[in-house]
């Protein structure tokens, strides 16, 4: 299966390199605080691995999945502890209810283009939640990449990158949101600090970094309306 860009052997080597950092803070305090003991969890977009042998750690019963074949090669050559598998996170090949909390990390559901794709992913991640499950995930706050700054190499190939696949897409201002009129058995935990902060009613965790919310899902574009499976909707967030 392909992987785009994420085959490339740059992008391979970085996110093996990145393997070693485990997970990031915010992502530990949202298995801690959400993910439920000995649960099983889908570590979706898993990449090289970097967060998969910590949550086997943790004691979760693991699946990994990831788009890019090559980067499934890296992380099961790691050696995860997981099941490993590649997917694509708009159509996962799992039955309903499967797992108990769903993470993806490191601004994952980002790569889907267009938003319908981000919309069939929402929609597939509720669908294989349990009732009372969890989906943990951070996205790019909308001001990330107004500007490249600093102006680095690294930066500004990153800029250039984000306006080439998004500004042909449509997927610049979308972002996430809480569907308050929804109420869902299924939590989502956000985890990105600026987009979080301009969520109403929302309680801050971790240090004002995360919080999380009632719902199995958020918004994709203005406009945009959906039930999933009568028990979520994707809507706009109007930015
Ligand atoms: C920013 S990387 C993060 C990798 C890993 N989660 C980490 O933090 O090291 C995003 C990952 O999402 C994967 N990805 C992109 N589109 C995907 C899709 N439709 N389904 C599943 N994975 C996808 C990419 O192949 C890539 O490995």
């Amino acid at each position: 299966m392909a992987g785009g860009s994420y085959d490339s052997a740059a992008f391979l080597d970085r996110y093996s390199r990145l393997r070693e950092r485990g997970l990031f803070e915010r992502e530990a305090a949202a298995a801690e605080e959400h993910f439920p003991a000995g649960g099983r969890v889908l570590d979706l977009g898993c990449g090289a691995g970097r967060t998969t042998r910590p949550l086997v750690e943790r004691g979760f019963g693991v699946v990994a999945v990831d788009l890019s074949e090559a980067m499934v090669e890296r992380a099961r050559a790691a050696g995860t502890g997981a099941s490993l598998a590649t997917a694509d996170a708009a159509s996962l090949p799992f039955v309903d209810d499967a797992f108990d909390a769903v993470l993806f990390s490191y601004n994952g559901i980002d790569e889907l283009r267009p938003a319908s794709a981000r919309r069939r992913a929402l929609a597939e991640v509720a669908r294989v939640l349990a009732p009372g499950g969890r989906f943990a995930f951070s996205t790019r706050n909308k001001l990330r990449w107004l500007l490249p700054v600093p102006p680095s190499p690294t930066v500004v190939s990153r800029f250039l990158r984000f306006w080439a696949l998004n500004g042909l897409a449509g997927t610049v201002a979308t972002r996430y949101r809480h569907d308050p009129t929804t109420n869902s058995p299924k939590r989502v935990h956000y985890t990105d600090p600026l987009t979080q902060r301009r969520e109403p009613g929302g309680r801050p965790r971790t240090g004002g970094l995360t919080r999380s919310v009632r719902a199995a899902v958020v918004a994709v574009r203005p406009g945009a309306v959906r039930r999933l499976r009568g028990h979520a909707r994707v809507r706009s967030n109007g930015g």
